[in-house]
């Protein structure tokens, strides 16, 4: 069939310009002009019609909390508190519109109903009287208010393919970040997690587009709770637009080189997702995309996201990212410069966050004529449509008495529902798994008797590794496995993250044990600190486990880790695997359940596990990537697959069903399949669609997961599970950079069973 005679085009592009273009600033003002106009009501442009140039700047104007707070930057007074002379700077002179962070470690509610109220109280009685927006990384739960539920990081959530299980963890989010005053949240990440070695691998929802996708919708909803938000949610930022997290070196903030059709079929989809169910802030990517950094990017900032993808609410920086325009990226001679081109570019709010250097040098180009007031005016309505969403313009004052179910039981219960739903099983030789209860059962390694492990990066302090803060009252996986156990298990750590510590006496003790939990993890770390050169698990814990391996005892592996680290070498010397992501305070205690069988494990992988550090092969890969140095087709080796987990539960397939064999664009394609629990154990298996293009105008995947469901079936029981699928969810981005459905085969697959359709 000549294929090019039958695209089918399916959805409307408004600008098919290049991302990558120059940053040239006559060019950018051009297209700033051709800005969507949105209406955003009288109360807004009333307020923007009284305000002067220095006020307008001020609003855009974000800033770190360590700059209005006693002590110095970075090294605040302890315990923190706002000073006094430099919040009336802020208020009466630069009039900022924004506060964000913490001074570098958690908080309580007291001390934040301390804070905000006091900014708040001096914004709207000083300055031009307009209240600020807080805003925070409550990453995983409100990681930096003391007493907060801390959930599963993203990975982990994702791994649950349980998009309720992300609504509740977001609507708790919001709700406690609330009772700590903050009504702005720096999440979720969408950026997809399709490069392992990247340090912040563990906050993305993986490597799936579809499963990505399905999580940024129950998130955002959950955050925000629909188009206004009341106080109990918050403004979701999405993160960190866009194709931040590609970068080819595998290091934080390096260049990414993305194509065009790449960056619209991979990259884009969670934004646009997010975009639809009204998310009300976006932060960029700090990083470059083909030598373009993304402050500099008008065709990414206005033309894709304003004009393409109608995003009304406010951009903002990530962290200096105007600053590093001239300093690192050099696509600037000056500050001055560099405002001038990411203001053109469409960013609203300056991430500034230490200096008023931004204010100085905008309100400069504005006087001078280089920034036109009209792109103030801009920025100053979607950052107050935010406000006024919020609710903030009105009560800016928060009520932190209605917060009663703050870290409450209802809430941790959430935590530990997503943690369990996380557990991925991975091995289960023999069915070593679940343990019995009367076992003698040794715990080590260096995350078998740590929270910061089980928590990772963004919790309590920026990079988590802080023990003083850690949540009272939470077990780590030693003391949860004791507590259901009826034995008394020892605990011995042998060898910690990177070095050999008290292996002989470990070996010891796992001689007098009848089984050894071996918890390996990984240092908490994000961003630039969290920076590897190899993926290997460290050298040490793989001694711990070869030594362990060599006394003939059962050895299940946990595995703790923030991103797939390799385990190739000491997998075949273990009988079990449980993989636990980054499963947070309650983590302990969900796996102990799961290795006890009191919970069936029920998680899949969502990326995939790669065998060997440079074979980083995905499982939407292209045919081409499945050939070997032999000529055979065995080069996609993983470690495992994306989308598998096992389970306690006998799960069989049978009967798949498909309505019609041939299709026309419109249409939607039924299916079905009936799954079989063939086991005494009523469990929950995530049923997975994938769907093949076998010829397309681009190389085709060789499968794209396209549907799935996660179902309790019980022991014994017969499930029918039944998938509507539109057709042009089959389409892919073409040559042009539209989306389309080429006619032709496409095959069907559900498991081990599959059939044949064809659209015409
Ligand atoms: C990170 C963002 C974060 C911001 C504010 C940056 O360094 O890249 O994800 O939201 O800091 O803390």
């Amino acid at each position: 069939m000549n294929k090019t005679s039958f695209f089918i085009s399916i959805a409307v592009i408004l600008s098919l310009t290049v991302i990558n273009s120059c940053k040239d600033s006559e060019q950018n003002q051009t297209q700033n002009n051709r800005v969507l106009q949105f209406d955003y009501g009288k109360k807004i442009e009333d307020i923007i019609s009284k305000m002067s140039i220095e006020e307008k700047v001020g609003q855009m104007t974000q800033i770190n909390i360590d700059v209005i707070s006693k002590g110095q930057i970075y090294k605040l007074a302890e315990p923190n508190e706002l000073d006094e002379i430099k919040l009336d700077s802020a208020i009466n002179y630069y009039y900022i519109g924004s506060v964000l962070n913490v001074g570098g470690h958690t908080y309580s509610r007291k001390q934040w109903a301390k804070i905000i109220s006091k900014i708040q109280h001096k914004a709207t009685t000083e300055g031009n009287n307009i209240p600020i927006i807080y805003g925070i990384d409550a990453i995983h739960g409100v990681n930096y208010t003391v007493g907060a539920t801390l959930f599963p990081q993203q990975i982990g959530q994702a791994a649950t393919w349980n998009p309720n299980l992300v609504n509740q963890a977001a609507a708790v989010t919001a709700y406690e970040c609330r009772a700590s005053g903050i009504p702005w949240n720096f999440s979720p990440v969408l950026d997809l997690g399709r490069q392992p070695l990247w340090s912040r691998f563990f906050e993305t929802y993986g490597e799936d587009v579809y499963l990505a996708k399905t999580m940024t919708k129950a998130a955002i909803n959950g955050y925000q709770g629909g188009e206004q938000s009341d106080n109990q949610k918050v403004a979701a930022c999405m993160k960190h637009f866009l194709g931040y997290s590609m970068p080819l070196s595998g290091k934080d903030r390096t260049p990414a080189w993305i194509a065009e059709t790449q960056l619209r079929e991979y990259f884009l989809p969670t934004f646009q997702e997010a975009i639809a169910n009204n998310a009300l802030t976006v932060m960029i990517n700090s990083g470059e995309i083909n030598g373009v950094p993304v402050h500099a990017n008008s065709n990414i900032l206005t033309n894709l996201l304003r004009n393409e993808l109608g995003f009304r609410g406010l951009a903002v920086t990530d962290w200096e990212d105007i600053i590093k325009l001239y300093k690192v990226h050099r696509v600037a001679k000056d500050m001055r410069e560099a405002v001038k081109i990411s203001v053109m570019a469409g960013i609203d709010m300056s991430m500034t966050p230490n200096d008023y250097s931004f204010n100085r040098a905008l309100i400069d180009l504005v006087k001078q004529g280089e920034v036109p007031e009209s792109r103030l005016n801009e920025s100053c309505r979607r950052i107050l449509y935010v406000k006024q969403q919020l609710g903030i313009l009105d009560n800016p004052i928060p009520n932190f008495d209605i917060y009663n179910d703050f870290g409450s039981q209802k809430h941790k219960q959430i935590a530990l529902n997503t943690a369990q739903e996380s557990i991925t099983l991975l091995k289960n030789d023999n069915q070593i798994l679940p343990l019995s209860k009367n076992q003698k059962i040794l715990v080590c390694g260096p995350a078998g008797n740590s929270l910061n492990i089980l928590n990772g990066a963004w919790t309590h302090t920026w990079q988590g590794v802080d023990t003083v803060y850690n949540t009272k009252g939470v077990e780590t996986i030693f003391e949860s496995i004791q507590e259901l156990s009826n034995e008394k298990i020892t605990y011995s750590q042998g060898v910690n993250l990177n070095e050999v510590k008290n292996l002989q006496e470990t070996l010891s003790k796992a001689s007098h044990s009848d089984i050894i939990v071996a918890c390996i993890g990984e240092v908490p770390c994000t961003e630039k600190p969290g920076d590897i050169e190899d993926l290997s698990i460290s050298m040490a814990q793989k001694e711990l486990v070869n030594e362990l391996s060599k006394l003939g005892k059962p050895i299940v592996l946990i595995m703790v880790l923030n991103r797939p680290r390799i385990v190739s070498d000491i997998e075949p010397l273990v009988s079990g695997i449980v993989q636990c992501y980054l499963p947070g305070d309650f983590g302990g205690t969900a796996l102990a359940q799961v290795l006890f069988g009191d919970v069936n494990p029920s998680g899949k992988l969502p990326f995939t596990y790669p065998r060997h550090t440079g074979s980083i092969v995905l499982y939407d890969h292209k045919y081409t990537e499945k050939l070997d140095k032999d000529f055979g087709e065995n080069a996609f080796n993983p470690q495992w697959e994306f989308g598998f987990g096992l389970s306690y539960s006998k799960f069989d397939y049978s009967n798949l069903k498909i309505d019609k064999q041939s299709y026309s664009i419109n249409d939607v394609i039924k299916c079905s399949v009936d799954v079989s629990n063939n086991s005494s154990v009523s469990g929950k298996e995530i049923v997975q669609v994938y769907i093949s293009d076998l010829v397309a105008s681009i190389t085709p995947s060789v499968k794209r997961l396209r549907a799935f469901d996660k179902v309790l079936i019980q022991a014994g029981e017969t499930k029918t599970v039944e998938f509507n699928i539109k057709v042009q969810e089959l389409s892919f981005v073409a040559n042009n950079s539209r989306w389309v459905v080429e006619p032709g085969k496409f095959l069907i697959t559900i498991k081990d069973l599959s059939a044949y359709i064809e659209i015409h």
